[in-house]
């Protein structure tokens, strides 16, 4: 029997606008992902104060040991304009010292097709080798155990089945492969954390929404932020799943988080 001290029962994934059912939810995401591409990049760098390019680059280059093995597979999930799929790139390049060195290319996957396509024309470019790819991260379009590491930077969030998409990735990662999940978080207590939230809740949405012409992408953004589950809960997803050595590192007053994990050895 529910007491009234009880905390409500967590969603097992993101609901933007009141939607229910997990096919609703993921096609109001991909719609909304789309709708502000064109925008996209230009507003995560000034809400951001350009943190984020910041926050990618340090992802990569934590994963410089894999990166410099040629023959490392790797996946960046939800990609979207592909910036942390070029940062891996950019790291991957750097460390085997020539740009031209033979290398299995990365790979970036999002459902939002205007997002990949801003990936491909940044590609393009820019001279990038990265292979983009339309799939949706619950249902990957990848054989078992074919990656050795998977990234996902500020999309885990808007899943409609965390656990699912855990369970997926644990598929197509080989045993020994390693994950890497950024993403916003509420910010805990103090001054420094209090003016945060007032920036992420009251005036980013503002912004945002005046802008790329979305008010629902951008009050959605800090909505699904506190509703997504504690670092604890998430770490705990994890281990269910199959993934061991899991590390949180708390970035900028802790309203960004990047879990890191290995795959056990033996699938589950
Ligand atoms: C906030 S953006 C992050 C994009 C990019 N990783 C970055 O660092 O800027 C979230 C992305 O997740 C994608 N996404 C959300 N749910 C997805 C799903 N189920 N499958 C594939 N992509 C998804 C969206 O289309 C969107 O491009």
């Amino acid at each position: 029997m529910r007491t009234f001290t009880e905390d409500p029962p967590r969603l097992p994934g993101t609901r933007p606008g009141g939607t229910r059912t997990e096919r609703e939810a993921s096609q109001r995401v991909q719609q909304m992902f789309s709708r502000i591409a064109p925008r996209y990049d230009f507003l995560n760098h000034l809400l951001s104060f350009s943190l984020d390019r910041l926050w990618r680059r340090r992802v990569a280059r934590l994963f410089r040991r894999t990166l410099r093995r040629t023959d490392a597979r790797i996946l960046d999930l939800c990609c979207g304009t592909g910036d942390l799929t070029f940062a891996l790139e950019r790291v991957r390049v750097h460390e085997l010292r020539d740009a031209t060195a033979h290398r299995t290319p990365l790979f970036g996957s999002d459902f939002a097709q205007p997002m990949l396509d801003r990936a491909h024309q940044k590609a393009l470019a820019h001279g990038r080798s990265a292979i983009f790819t339309t799939a949706d991260a619950l249902h990957l379009p990848f054989a078992d155990s074919n990656f050795d590491l998977i990234t996902t930077a500020f999309g885990f969030r808007n899943l409609v089945n965390y656990e699912a998409g855990l369970r997926e990735f644990a598929r197509v990662l080989r045993p020994g492969g390693e994950l890497a999940i950024l993403e916003f978080s509420e910010p805990g207590v103090g001054l420094t954390a209090g003016l945060f939230k007032f920036y992420f809740k009251q005036i980013l949405p503002r912004v945002g929404a005046a802008i790329s012409g979305s008010k629902e992408a951008y009050s959605y953004l800090p909505g699904s932020v506190s509703k997504f589950p504690t670092s604890a809960e998430l770490a705990a997803m994890m281990k269910k799943v199959g993934f061991t050595d899991i590390t949180i590192a708390r970035w900028n007053f802790g309203s960004v988080l990047l879990h890191t994990a290995t795959l056990l050895a033996a699938k589950l």
